[in-house]
């Protein structure tokens, strides 16, 4: 007689349950997203010592018959899809037909259910697979399916169940993944006789995000909306401060599901490069809507992920509806001085008022060597009619966008031949000269070099320069990127090339040879361990660095001015590629306070 058996149903369905029902967390998720898929408007959620001793979850949706309750719990027993047709384009949230028979072969289950156009409701009781017959009881239109002792029979499951706040955390989770995408439903989440939320319907998603992430400030979310090639992305994107540790804070929905996706995650991180120091993730709300028919969500059991058909499109549709909102809108870092509140804040807020007094005192303008009157509400002096004159081309920090750039109000200060302070209409910006013209050239880099490329511009006079066979193969590994850069490299002798062409953004502020050599250097460190993009990426952020006017250089009027000028055509560059801030703001009214005006 032959080895092989066939597994009885209860084993098939513990089987399933391995897959599906992880923890009380699976359950609560599955029965949320049944109740969803039957049209309710309303769901409680009753939670009991973590969900071990009780998970019971109502729903005021179609309800199920005598027969549909009996047949609800078999496995691969479905009303969401009958033929392959089906599974080309699922718009519901399940389909596999497997959850409820997963969960009734690990847990003590009843069931009670009705539908609008019966008078009573009917109840189904199940241990661990071992089924009662149906039976008439009374009950609400909906339906309530309660779960106790989930693993009871399955020590070997129950033992990895963890604490009940852990188990509650995980349940929480689910139900705010759940929350955020359907704000049709009115939400109750009960612990242990507590309220934890209670969520209405029809609410904004701004509102819901407040009350299930109380501790995001809602000024930090910048809301952003596109259609385009079948894709619609709303989101509502972190600024940079309220960044995490984590990408704990970063949720997807795809046609109202909770996903997890590479491809998105990705998307997600470039849209946000250079926006934020390295290791920090931003927080996302990002609601994607597509052709059902435009992937597969038959990929894994629990459903979180998909398989997008051109994933390629995903991913450029996403990372330029972010990048275009991240860049347009203001991330300038706003300052904050200590208050009296503080423990030491009165000590700290003279020792700034001091020391802004005294530099004030001590330094003039670099564009006039006069005094400067500190008036309380002048702003620096006008300029003479010298200064208005029309600006030269700068020989320093170049424009990189505008023909002709102007600035024609003077309103600077250059300090510590580093930074740049300047009045603004809401008070007075500290600006770090060498992280903004960075940033500004960075991210000109980016755009070009993602269209056609960087211009190059030929050298009167080809310069050599020497290489072992290692950065030779560098080299030659690395053509394309070194092209899409504008460089053009000529071999000249057995281990020597010749520079012909160099980037013309790059003229007079770096010197070919020694960028070149930085540049294989970089390649051979990098190449081996990052891919294509990223490391496209750590090439433009050193070229963006070298190219940058430095801390410690002494600016002219016109280069300043030409640098502030600029700066305009990059509304939001407020932190360098590394992630440092480019520009620190202080308000009138920060001001105000500090020197007790208010
Ligand atoms: N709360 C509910 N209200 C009405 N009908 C329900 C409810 N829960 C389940 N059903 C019915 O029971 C069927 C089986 O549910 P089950 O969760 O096992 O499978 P599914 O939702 O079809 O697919 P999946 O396994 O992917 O969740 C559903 O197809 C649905 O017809
Ligand atoms: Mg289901």
């Amino acid at each position: 007689m032959g080895r092989i058996v066939l597994l009885n149903q209860n084993m098939i369905n513990m089987i399933a349950a391995g897959e599906v029902i992880e923890r009380p967390a699976s359950v609560v998720k599955e029965l949320m997203e049944n109740s969803i898929d039957a049209g309710a408007t309303a769901i409680t959620v009753t939670v009991e010592d973590g969900g071990r001793r009780l998970l019971s979850i109502t729903d005021n949706g179609s309800g199920m018959d005598a027969d549909d309750l009996n047949a609800a719990f078999e496995s691969h027993a479905t009303s969401k899809i009958k033929d392959t047709d089906d599974l080309h384009g699922i718009s519901t949230l399940g389909f596999r037909g497997e959850a409820l028979a997963s969960i009734a072969s690990i847990a003590q289950v009843r069931a009670v259910s009705r539908t609008p156009k019966s008078d009573q409701a009917h109840c189904l009781e199940i241990d661990c697979g071992q089924k009662k017959p149906v039976s008439p009881c009374s009950g609400d239109c909906g339906t309530t399916i309660q779960i106790r002792d989930i693993f009871y029979k399955t020590p070997a499951r129950r033992k990895f169940l963890r604490t009940a706040n852990t188990e509650m955390g995980h349940i929480t989770e689910q139900f705010t993944r759940i929350a955020l995408a359907h704000l049709q439903l009115d939400l109750t989440l009960l612990h242990n006789g507590k309220e934890l939320y209670r969520l209405s319907k029809d609410q904004p998603i701004r509102r819901r995000i407040a009350q299930l992430f109380p501790m995001i400030p809602a000024d930090d979310l910048v809301e952003t909306d596109s259609h385009e090639k079948s894709i619609r992305i709303r989101a509502l994107l972190g600024r940079p401060n309220i960044s995490r540790t984590n990408n704990k804070f970063q949720y997807t929905f795809l046609n109202d599901r909770f996903i997890r996706d590479k491809f998105i995650s990705h998307a997600i991180k470039e849209a946000y490069r250079g926006l934020l120091e390295p290791n920090r993730f931003p927080v996302t709300f990002l609601f994607i809507e597509i052709p059902y028919t435009d992937y597969d969500v038959n990929v894994h059991p629990t459903k979180t992920e998909v398989r997008f058909y051109n994933a390629n499109l995903v991913h450029s549709q996403i990372l330029g509806a972010m990048r275009e909102k991240l860049l347009g809108i203001d991330l300038h870092m706003p300052v904050q001085l200590p208050t009296d509140h503080d423990s030491t804040g009165a000590a700290r807020r003279q020792e700034i008022s001091e020391a802004m007094a005294d530099f004030f005192k001590a330094h003039r303008p670099v564009h006039r060597q006069q005094e400067l009157d500190l008036g309380p509400a002048r702003p620096f002096p006008p300029p003479t009619l010298a200064e208005r004159a029309p600006l030269r081309r700068p020989t320093g920090p170049e424009s990189l966008a505008a023909p002709e750039p102007v600035y024609d109000e003077v309103k600077y200060l250059q300090i510590h031949d580093s930074y740049i302070l300047e009045q603004t209409d809401e008070g007075f910006v500290i600006i770090d000269q060498h992280a903004l013209h960075e940033s500004m050239i960075y991210e000109t880099l980016r755009r070009r070099v993602g269209s056609d490329g960087l211009e190059s511009q030929r050298l009167l006079l080809p310069e050599n320069f020497d290489v072992t066979d290692a950065q030779a193969g560098v080299l030659a590994n690395n053509a394309a990127l070194i092209a899409k850069l504008g460089i053009e490299l000529t071999p000249f002798g057995p281990k020597t090339y010749a520079v012909q062409a160099f980037p013309t953004l790059l003229d007079k502020k770096v010197q070919p040879v020694p960028f070149i050599q930085d540049l294989i250097d970089m390649l051979m460190d990098k190449g081996g361990t990052l891919n294509a993009q990223d490391l496209l990426d750590d090439v433009l952020n050193m070229t963006a660095c070298k190219a940058a006017i430095k801390a410690g250089q002494k600016l002219s009027d016109s280069e300043i001015q030409h640098l502030l000028a600029d700066r305009r055509h990059y509304e939001s560059i407020s932190r360098c590629p590394h992630g440092r801030p480019t520009t620190i703001a202080f308000s009138k009214s920060e001001l105000a306070k500090q020197f007790k005006r208010t």
